[in-house]
């Protein structure tokens, strides 16, 4: 009988993920594999599971055919949601999962997050054939050194800062930008080194406003004083906020309710930040939110590259029977870990290393990334 091999993309979606469709599906193709498509993430397999009538709603053959021209698309052909088997809609349904994804697959890919693989993981240990690979812009996720994704929204980002410079800079503004990230400063302290930008708040470190404030009011008054800068003394600023910063004595800014996953909605920091700092300093500032943005069009070289690596190791996995693991980069290798290392945790900054949080400033000199992994 032909195996069938099930993959999913769960949680938020990133550039690259089509990719490593195409790679499993080409890659299983060649074994002798046929591939099947479950779409909204985990939503896909808990409707399934929990309606038969609906298995046809949510599945799709996935062929040559079907991947000929995905791997320069951004977004996923499969869709996603962050929909959870262990709570939907208030109710366990993570064994009707198991059975359906057992019954129907001789091995399930999933291609997410923290959340994504740590429900990975809780389902291997109810007996669930599944490999895991990594996927967030966020870049927090535990047991590699790099998620899929997180290279384009680098790009983006950095990109986006580069650009404001112009603009700002033109109308002496001082511009807080809020960065994605979740509770890990990864992609905002990436793209803030990347193109010196002139502060860097991140979620690791709670920061002290006033502080911050005075820095970049200093920084005016002394450019104008230095450079005998006549007109108003006008003279921009770009401050990369990570969304997930703390202020101390207010926390985290908070948008929205918890999703699925116990996540709460961060956003607003940067207009805090911005209407803040003008009532304090008359000095006239304006936040931007990059948004989805940031995780938004085709994939980096890099990360086509990756996904390339990912799929054709996500397949070996299924077809070895080495199930409950996950894809992983380990330097310059990809490798795997048990799925179950990211249950409950998440890597963050190592801040000690690579952060002055008295300036503001990234200062990591002597390694490429500075991380430490912490319960969630
Ligand atoms: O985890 C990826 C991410 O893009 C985070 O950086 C961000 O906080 C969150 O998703 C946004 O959630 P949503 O896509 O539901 O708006």
């Amino acid at each position: 009988m032909v195996k069938r091999i099930g993959v999913l993309t769960s949680g938020g979606d990133c550039p690259g993920l089509n990719n490593v469709v195409k790679q499993i599906t080409s890659e299983a193709i060649n074994r002798g594999f046929i591939v099947e498509g479950l779409t909204e993430g985990w939503g896909g397999p808990i409707f399934a599971a929990t309606d038969e009538a609906r298995v046809r709603d949510v599945t799709c053959t996935l062929g040559e055919k079907e991947v000929r021209r995905i791997d320069r698309q951004g977004g996923t052909i499969l869709m996603s949601s962050r929909l959870n088997p262990f709570d939907y809609c208030g109710e366990d349904v993570s064994d009707r999962v198991v059975n359906f994804l057992n019954d129907r697959y001789y091995g399930t890919i999933t291609i997410g997050g923290e959340d994504t693989n740590g429900i990975s993981g809780r389902l291997v240990q109810k007996g669930a054939r599944i490999v895991g690979v990594p996927k967030t812009i966020d870049n927090d996720l535990c047991g590699t050194d790099v998620t899929l994704g997180f290279d384009s929204a680098k790009h983006i980002v950095s990109r986006a800062l580069e650009s404001l410079r112009s603009t700002a800079g033109s109308h002496g503004l001082t511009y807080f930008v809020e960065i994605m990230g979740r509770r890990a400063g990864h992609l905002a302290y990436a793209a803030a080194d990347a193109t010196n930008a002139h502060f860097l708040t991140i979620p690791e470190v709670e920061i002290d406003m006033d502080k911050l404030f005075e820095l970049l009011a200093e920084r005016k008054k002394s450019l104008k004083r230095k450079r005998g800068y006549t007109m108003d003394g006008r003279r921009y600023a770009i401050v990369a906020v990570a969304e997930g910063t703390r202020i101390k004595g207010i926390g985290e800014i908070i948008h929205g309710e918890k999703d699925q996953h116990g996540n709460v909605y961060l956003g607003g920091i940067a207009a805090y930040l911005s209407m803040a700092y003008t009532k304090e300093t008359d000095f006239e500032s304006k936040p931007l939110v990059l948004g989805h943005l940031q995780r938004a069009g085709p994939p980096s070289p890099n990360d086509r590259i990756l996904g390339k690596l990912f799929g054709k190791k996500a397949v070996d996995l299924v077809a070895q029977d080495f199930f409950g693991r996950m894809v992983s980069v380990d330097g310059r290798y990809i490798r795997d870990i048990p799925l179950e290392v990211v249950i409950g945790r998440m890597r963050v900054l190592d801040a000690q290393r690579c952060y002055d949080a008295e300036n503001f400033q990234p200062t990591l000199r002597d390694a490429l990334y500075a991380y430490v992994e912490v319960p969630k």
